[in-house]
């Protein structure tokens, strides 16, 4: 916390209370948000809107329903509510549940190639990561970004041959066998 006085954060309010941080972060939430918000964004933007943080399947499909374009399964990389599911156990339904209407991608705990099959495999369109590219930039910069995304990609290339896949489309949710 020392190093972000620097940065000025005694201008976050409450940052003077016990716990700052804390009441920013509770602050943060506005529980007067509704789901017709994303139709009052999408009267404000032609860019596609995706609703991240979602790992109810009724959430989804409500998600899509309400005119985004997809959901984004997350649970925010485990770092808000301490029993939220991880997201992989609870993606097949979420894709279920949008049944084509929208995409879907996934986050969190992805750290393999391996990870990223199995999560195509369960049907996301893509996976996003941030911790692993947060570390690369800390140690490595540009560079070693690069680097970390180039050693999923190869690690994906070589899983989907092991597997089987000359491409994406054969990458089926029977590859995963404990469903
Ligand atoms: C330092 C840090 C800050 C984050 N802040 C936010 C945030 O403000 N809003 C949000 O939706 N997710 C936030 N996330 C979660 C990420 O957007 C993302 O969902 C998560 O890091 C993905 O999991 P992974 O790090 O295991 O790849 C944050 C993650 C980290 C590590």
């Amino acid at each position: 916390m020392a190093n972000l006085l620097a940065a000025g954060y005694a201008r976050v309010p409450g940052a003077t209370g016990e716990s700052g941080l804390a009441a920013y972060f509770a602050d943060l939430l506005d529980p007067a948000l509704t789901w017709e918000a994303i139709g009052w964004l999408r009267a404000r933007t032609a860019l596609p809107i995706l609703v991240k943080g979602i790992v109810r399947p009724d959430d989804a499909a409500r998600a899509v329903a309400a005119g985004a374009a997809g959901v984004v399964i997350s649970n925010h990389g485990g770092r808000q509510l301490d029993a939220a599911p991880a997201t992989i156990d609870v993606l097949a339904r979420c894709v279920d549940a949008v049944a084509g209407r929208g995409e879907v991608l996934l986050d969190g705990g992805v750290r393999r190639g391996a990870d990223v099959i199995k999560a195509i495999a369960l049907g996301a369109r893509a996976v996003l990561v941030g911790r692993p590219v947060l570390w690369r930039l800390a140690a490595g910069g540009r560079e070693g970004v690069a680097a970390a995304l180039g050693i999923l990609r190869r690690e994906l290339d070589l899983a989907m041959t092991l597997c089987g896949c000359p491409d994406v489309a054969s990458i089926t949710r029977d590859l995963v066998t404990s469903l």
